[in-house]
């Protein structure tokens, strides 16, 4: 092991990497359990990114007296996806999502009310009743900081259950086997600068999405998806990495979140002729239509000179006829952060707002039960063992081309839990854990080291931008080959740049040079995966819209992207859609033209 460094080597059954709600419903399932459990994170965990999320966690509790059932939710999901997620996948989520709600609720979320006093539900883009045919009220909010509510609570109960945390810890890479087995993870304490080796029988990844590849984002500065570039570093490939979710009201300027709960409240879009435009795009669900519709739609308003503001490059989100009780009571938090950041009273005035990405349903292939897949080998569905992934990082795949609102929430939660059931099986089969060897995670330190006292010219934070405003240009709402040829060459420069980094801090306290400088790596990583497989998917589908390739194309794209990476160079191959359920209990729903 590399002399210069104090290495404290850890043995714990599991080890969860990141501590949103993913990764802390794992840590709570998996200690109440009775397995050792470690959570790594690198920042506190209520600072997770899911503490943003605002609008609600789906479930077809039908509260609100609408007659909601779970099969409508899959179905929404299912059409949602374009047809992409996995259906036997998508049914195990929404038939979960209800107990998996009210398990939330008993485990102590303090959900808003209705007048009986049950879980308050509103609507989200996409849900529907009876297959389409009405608005459902699906999305159960704490107001609009749902994500808050339910990461204090899963955190409160995680330490009720003596799960281990190891905070502000910065995880480097998976330690794997000649076998492809994964053994554990090297992690660094940003708080005393030690280096910790984990051995475990199962490490679960649970970093989140990697948004700040790009320019404008809703995605908090730590959301760098290092989870997923750990897995590219393995030798793993990574799943459907060109879709990218635009949420339709990213706020104008700052990026940051504007629930979509805001237009379930009565909120809608208006362009600079005073026309509610969503009427032409979305006959049926106008402001309520899926994400990558309404997203689409406000781009072609504002290309077409129909934004608003002196530049005419965005649009307004109306809310001032909302009745001030109501805004104060369900949305509480938009109200502030409008006024916040752009001074905007939305209880007078029309909140600026542009679509900017939010979501990455691409990810970590992996079965429903939170195991990896390494799709490249013979068996598509192959099994990674030692390994498993849940969360944003993850792609089961239940969002497929384009996820739901409030899909996100119900995701972590039933995931997170499914993971622990699944790990607690495992686990239970073996003995105990299997040592590391002393040289074991000694190539990852190497890099580190050279890292930590890198000498170049350029500036960690002068790469990142140029890597976001190249991502923001050319992998956008709208895509073509020559606009993403022209960006794959840049992001290439870009990644033959970081060789030529400098680094100044060369302490390994709290040193936000070197943080930032290992996920610029990461991001890069993603970055080349992600516009390569842009480039390769010669449709539309979704999130990811080719303005030369514009209509769906099931004969020959109807599969999940499979990308590896070497180097810089990326390489493809595919992994067939499930087309099938998990019971009989619902039929698969055939593909149809998706329209809202
Ligand atoms: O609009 C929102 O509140 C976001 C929710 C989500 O991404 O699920």
């Amino acid at each position: 092991m590399t002399k210069a460094y104090k290495i404290i080597d850890h043995t714990y059954d599991v080890v969860v990497v990141g501590a949103g709600g993913a990764g802390l419903r794992a840590t709570l399932g998996m200690a109440s359990l009775g397995l050792n459990t470690a959570c790594i994170t690198k920042v506190f965990p209520t600072r997770s990114h899911t503490v943003a999320a605002q609008g609600g966690v789906s479930a077809a509790l039908g509260n609100m007296g609408d007659g909601d059932n779970w099969r409508f939710h899959m179905y929404d999901t299912v059409k949602g996806s374009d047809w992409l997620g996995d259906q036997d996948a998508i049914e195990y989520m929404c038939r979960n999502a209800i107990p998996a709600v009210i398990e939330l609720e008993h485990l102590g979320v303090p959900f808003s009310r209705t007048e009986e006093g049950t879980i308050y539900q509103r609507p989200f883009g996409g849900h529907t009743l009876n297959y389409g045919k009405s608005m459902a009220k699906r999305a159960c909010a704490a107001a609009d900081r749902t994500g808050h509510a339910i990461l204090q609570t899963l955190y409160q109960q995680s330490l009720k259950h003596k799960a281990q945390f190891f905070i502000e810890c910065f995880a480097l890479d998976l330690i794997m086997d000649g076998e492809g087995v994964c053994r554990g993870v090297m992690a660094w304490n940003l708080e005393d600068g030690a280096l910790h080796r984990f051995a475990a029988h199962v490490v679960i990844l649970a970093t989140g999405g990697y948004g700040r590849a790009y320019f404008s984002c809703t995605s908090a500065h730590t959301c760098t998806g290092d989870g997923n570039a750990m897995i590219l570093r393995a030798g793993l490939p990574l799943q459907d990495m060109e879709f990218v979710q635009f949420h339709p009201t990213g706020l104008y300027g700052a990026g940051c979140l504007i629930s979509e709960g805001a237009r379930g409240e009565g909120a809608y879009l208006m362009n600079s002729e005073g026309e509610r435009f969503m009427e032409r795009y979305a006959p049926t669900a106008k402001d309520l239509a899926s994400r990558d519709v309404t997203s689409r739609a406000i781009t072609m308003e504002i290309n077409a000179g129909r934004g608003v503001g002196p530049l005419k490059d965005h649009i307004h989100l109306h809310m001032e006829h909302i009745d001030p009780a109501i805004l104060q009571e369900k949305l509480p938090g938009i109200v502030e952060l409008a006024k916040v950041f752009t001074g905007v009273d939305a209880s007078k005035d029309p909140v600026p707002v542009l679509p900017t990405v939010h979501y990455n349903m691409g990810g970590i292939p992996t079965n429903h039960l939170g195991e990896v897949l390494n799709p490249t080998a013979q068996n598509p569905e192959q099994v990674v063992p030692g390994l498993m992934a849940i969360g944003e990082t993850a792609c089961v795949s239940v969002h497929g081309a384009n996820r739901l609102g409030a899909n996100s929430l119900l995701d972590l939660i039933v995931f997170g839990r499914a993971a622990a059931i699944r790990a607690k099986e495992i686990i239970a089969k073996e003995k105990s854990v299997k040592p590391l060897r002393p040289q074991e995670g000694e190539a990852i330190l190497s890099q580190f080291d050279g890292l930590r006292y890198a000498k170049g010219s350029l500036k960690t934070a002068d790469i990142r931008l140029t890597l976001q405003r190249a991502m923001q240009t050319h992998c956008a709402v709208f895509r073509t080959e020559a606009t993403l040829r022209e960006g794959i060459e840049k992001i290439k420069d870009i990644a033959t740049s970081y060789k030529d980094i400098q680094l100044n801090d060369r302490s390994l306290i709290w040193n936000s040079d070197l943080v930032e400088a290992l996920e610029l790596q990461n991001l890069i990583q993603q970055s080349l995966v992600t516009i390569e497989s842009a480039l390769n998917r010669t449709e539309s589908r979704g999130a990811h819209a080719r303005e030369d390739y514009p209509e769906r194309d099931d004969t020959h794209w109807m599969k999940h992207t499979v990308a590896s990476l070497q180097g810089h160079k990326v390489s493809f191959t595919y992994r067939p859609v499930h087309l099938y359920t998990m019971t009989p209990e619902v039929d698969v729903i055939p593909p149809q033209k998706r329209v809202y």
